[in-house]
């Protein structure tokens, strides 16, 4: 560790997304990383070291080996209980989140970042935070500050929105600005095209590389590198057809009756997005575990023109494509099976809205002005 770098602890770490955008904000120092599931934590492993990863049930580590950290990021999965629960400090779903305050009262950290999904603010789970930070609380130390955030605002190419919420007892740390914009003076969303332009349309694979590598004493199939994980799918006659029928920014209302699953036949309304086609000058939506099924959400690959010989991409998007729209470096490295490694992409914050966090946090613990770095995705 260098003398001015900050050490941090990312608590449910996954593969590392969040971990990878303070690393590459420079100044932070992982002094521990917790996840249980082993694919994850060897795909954190091969990109950040073994040595400080523990990959365990975060409620099996002892107090006494939480090491001091000034940051703890990284959220518990939210399951979204009702506020009601919140108040039953029994409730064993309140358990992840107690292991997170515990974490905090060890650590003693200046700042903790805790990342979740959007519905986590009207959640049970919430609840039990915000009260834990007011007077008489374990958190009571702690000043929340509670945002929205849209990763696109932040140079995503995805609109991912994010509950983000800064715990400090070092002062009131404001949310981000956005350094994106759809329209007006900051620079634009970056879009589908600025990330998938390149890649080839036919992917020639349908597995990943048969290789494996021994991480925490155990074989996992892995390392891979994101030339890899451009693997396509093999559909169905039937499937190609449906494919054929979406255009950008279509869905399952595009489909002729005749090609409609039975389902969507006797269920006139319903979620837009399934069956979806991207747009190539638009973020995404969000990337979820699941990108590789079309009929999950808008995943479809944007390259469709209309006619007979219209050109056309007719395939989900591919493991590499999600983890660029994730904005993902391509030198990062996976651990896992196709599924585990989907998983672990769709689960990550993007390193991009984690750096720009990263970023804006700097100064608030090191006193010292950060300069924001350029964007890797904008233009020189
Ligand atoms: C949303 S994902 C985290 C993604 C991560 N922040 C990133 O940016 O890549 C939540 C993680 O919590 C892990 N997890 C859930 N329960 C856990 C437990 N009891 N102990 C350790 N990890 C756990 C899951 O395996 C999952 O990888």
């Amino acid at each position: 560790m260098t003398e001015q770098s900050i050490p941090m602890i990312d608590l449910f770490a996954g593969c590392g997304g969040m971990t990878s955008g303070f690393v590459a904000a420079e100044g932070y120092q992982p002094v521990m990383a917790v996840e249980w599931d082993l694919h994850a934590a060897a795909t954190y492993a091969a990109n950040f070291g073994e040595d400080h990863m523990r990959w365990a049930d975060i409620a099996t580590i002892p107090n006494d080996e939480v090491p001091p950290a000034d940051l703890i990021i990284g959220g518990p999965p939210c399951q979204g209980f009702s506020a009601l629960g919140a108040q039953d400090v029994h409730d064993p779903r309140n358990k992840l989140w107690q292991e997170y305050i515990r974490f905090v009262r060890h650590a003693a950290p200046k700042v903790f970042v805790i990342e979740n999904v959007d519905r986590f603010l009207a959640s049970g789970e919430f609840a039990l935070l915000e009260s834990e930070a007011r007077p008489g609380g374990l958190l009571e130390e702690y000043v929340l500050t509670v945002a929205l955030l849209l990763a696109a605002d932040f140079g995503v190419p995805q609109r991912r929105k994010r509950a983000i919420v800064i715990g400090s007892r070092i002062g009131e740390i404001p949310v981000p600005a956005p350094t994106h914009a759809r329209s007006g003076d900051l620079p634009r969303w970056h879009s589908v095209r600025d990330v998938l332009t390149g890649l080839p349309e036919h992917p020639t694979r349908t597995t990943l590389p048969l290789s494996r590598v021994e991480v925490f004493g155990t074989e996992v199939p892995g390392r891979f590198k994101s030339e890899d994980l451009h693997i396509g799918r093999n559909p169905t006659p039937l499937s190609l057809r449906r494919y054929r029928a979406v255009p950008p920014g279509g869905g399952r209302f595009d489909l002729p009756y005749e090609l409609m699953p039975r389902c969507w036949q006797e269920k006139k309304t319903g979620t837009t997005d399934v069956m979806g086609r991207m747009r190539w000058d638009e973020p995404s939506l969000t990337i979820r575990t699941e990108f590789y099924k079309p009929e999950k959400g808008r995943y479809l690959h944007p390259q469709w023109e209309p006619g007979d010989d219209g050109h056309r991409v007719d395939r989900p998007i591919t493991h590499l494509e999600a983890a660029r729209l994730q904005t993902f470096d391509d030198t990062f490295e996976w651990c896992g099976t196709k599924i585990q490694v989907a998983k672990q992409i769709g689960n990550a914050v993007p390193p991009m809205l984690a750096k720009a966090l990263a970023q804006h946090i700097k100064p608030y613990l090191t006193g010292v002005e950060s300069t924001r770095s350029r964007c890797a995705l904008c233009p020189e």
